[in-house]
């Protein structure tokens, strides 16, 4: 019997992609102005580049690589990256600060007397609060965090746990992040959003300018292990910041020879993909209460400043249902005999779920065809979070929740 695929994808049709914005955005001395940075915060280390070369000949290609961000500065995901450093360019510029400021001197009693107290303030799914309220607590100003009501209590407890005050929005995602915006310039706070609007975009900018030291540490370490580059980099995407960071690195750094990216999506919260299917060349949003286990990608708006990067450059556009995700943390959390173990939470570990239906699903084969996956591939995921809500996390793991319904399993007995 031939089953549907669940997974949905769009090809991007884009014949020459202009890379002026990519090059503007993503140049490596950008990226190593951003990596100078976090490279003075105490404690902060390189995240590793896990190798799985048992899964790789598993499933016949050359390698399969994660970066894992579950243990960046012990904050559990990779956002960190991206609110710390906007937090330091905005300081700068309150500062009018020409030269770099270090670490030590944003944190001296001097330079908080000159900016006096800030709050500074966010919309979040989880992760980027959490980021936000970490730094402003080692920065030593106050943090404001608005999350939806569908945030889990482990998720609204790790953003307390660094001194910020959470207060719950009725709605999703997105009704969070334009009521902050409201409160915020009633209340004169300093508003860092991942996510861009008309008239902001500076910040989020800088958002995904933090992030590329996440890409600038990969290629330092695939140089290691003598590859030049991956040639796949399969990408999450909420309102897809990360991915048009991740994917305009890349262009940055090798035009045409850039990796082929797939930007993946919950099928609930697919904003970029039907973008891309609407076609006229616009970002678009989409309703609903957005439910998906992935909670970071539980975006319906893409963010404008990554829109024209990723409709641009990236290779297609790949929707899933969440038992892909949970697919993809059982196999990070039972790897292979030699292969590291990886605690990948939902909007980490769904590239990989992606990628094991891609190459073994039937009715798949187009996709396969297109991505041209083989012996050769270097493929790299981005583990963006690992288990930020234990419960869920175990419940998946430990108890099978959200199952591959029998007629999509890719491993037959025997
Ligand atoms: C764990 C995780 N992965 C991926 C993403 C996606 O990032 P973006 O919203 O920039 O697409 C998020 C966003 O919050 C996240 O928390």
């Amino acid at each position: 019997m031939n089953i549907r695929p669940d997974l949905k994808w769009i090809f991007n049709q884009t014949k020459d992609p202009d890379l002026t914005l990519c090059r503007q955005l993503f140049s490596p001395e950008i990226a190593r102005n951003a990596r100078r940075f976090h490279r003075q915060i105490p404690e902060f280390k390189m995240s590793p580049l896990l190798a799985l070369p048992n899964l790789a000949q598993m499933f016949g290609v050359g390698g399969i690589w994660v970066k894992d961000e579950s243990v960046r500065l012990q904050l559990n995901s990779f956002k960190v990256l991206g609110g710390s450093y906007a937090v330091y360019r905005y300081l700068k510029s309150l500062l009018n600060a020409n030269e770099e400021l270090t670490y030590a001197e944003l944190t001296s009693a001097e330079i908080r007397q000159k900016l006096g107290k800030i709050t500074f303030a966010t919309a979040t799914d989880g992760n980027h609060g959490r980021g936000i309220a970490w730094a402003a607590q080692k920065l030593g100003h106050d943090c404001i965090v608005y999350v939806h009501a569908e945030t889990s209590k482990p998720r609204i407890d790790a953003i307390r746990s660094y001194g910020a005050t959470v207060k719950i929005i009725a709605g999703n995602y997105d009704d969070a992040v334009r009521q902050i915006v409201v409160d915020a310039k009633n209340n004169g706070w300093a508003v860092i959003s991942d996510t861009s609007w008309d008239g902001y975009t500076e910040i989020p900018i800088w958002i995904m300018q933090g992030y590329t030291t996440m890409m600038a540490e990969i290629q330092e370490q695939f140089a290691g292990q003598g590859i030049t580059r991956p040639t796949h980099v399969f990408v999450q995407a909420g309102v897809g910041a990360l991915a048009a960071s991740v994917i305009g690195y890349y262009h940055a750094l090798f035009s045409a020879d850039a990796p082929r990216c797939i930007v993946v999506e919950p099928e609930t919260a697919d904003c970029l993909y039907q973008s891309v299917a609407i076609g006229d060349g616009n970002p678009h949003s989409i309703e609903g209460d957005l439910d998906t286990i992935m909670a970071g990608l539980a975006c319906g708006e893409p963010s404008p400043v990554a829109w024209p990067i990723l409709k641009q450059t990236a290779c297609c556009f790949v929707t899933c249902p969440d038992y892909v995700a949970a697919k993809g943390m059982r196999i990070y959390a039972t790897p292979l005999a030699g292969d590291p173990f990886v605690v990948s939470g939902e909007s980490g570990a769904v590239t990989l779920g992606a990628l094991v239906s891609i190459l073994r699903e039937n009715g798949l084969s187009e996709l396969r065809d297109y991505l041209r996956i083989n012996q050769d591939s270097q493929i790299l995921f981005i583990n963006t979070e690992g288990n930020t809500d234990p419960a869920h996390f175990r419940q998946i793991i430990w108890e099978g929740s959200n199952p591959v319904p029998r007629e999509h399993w890719t491993d037959s007995a025997g």
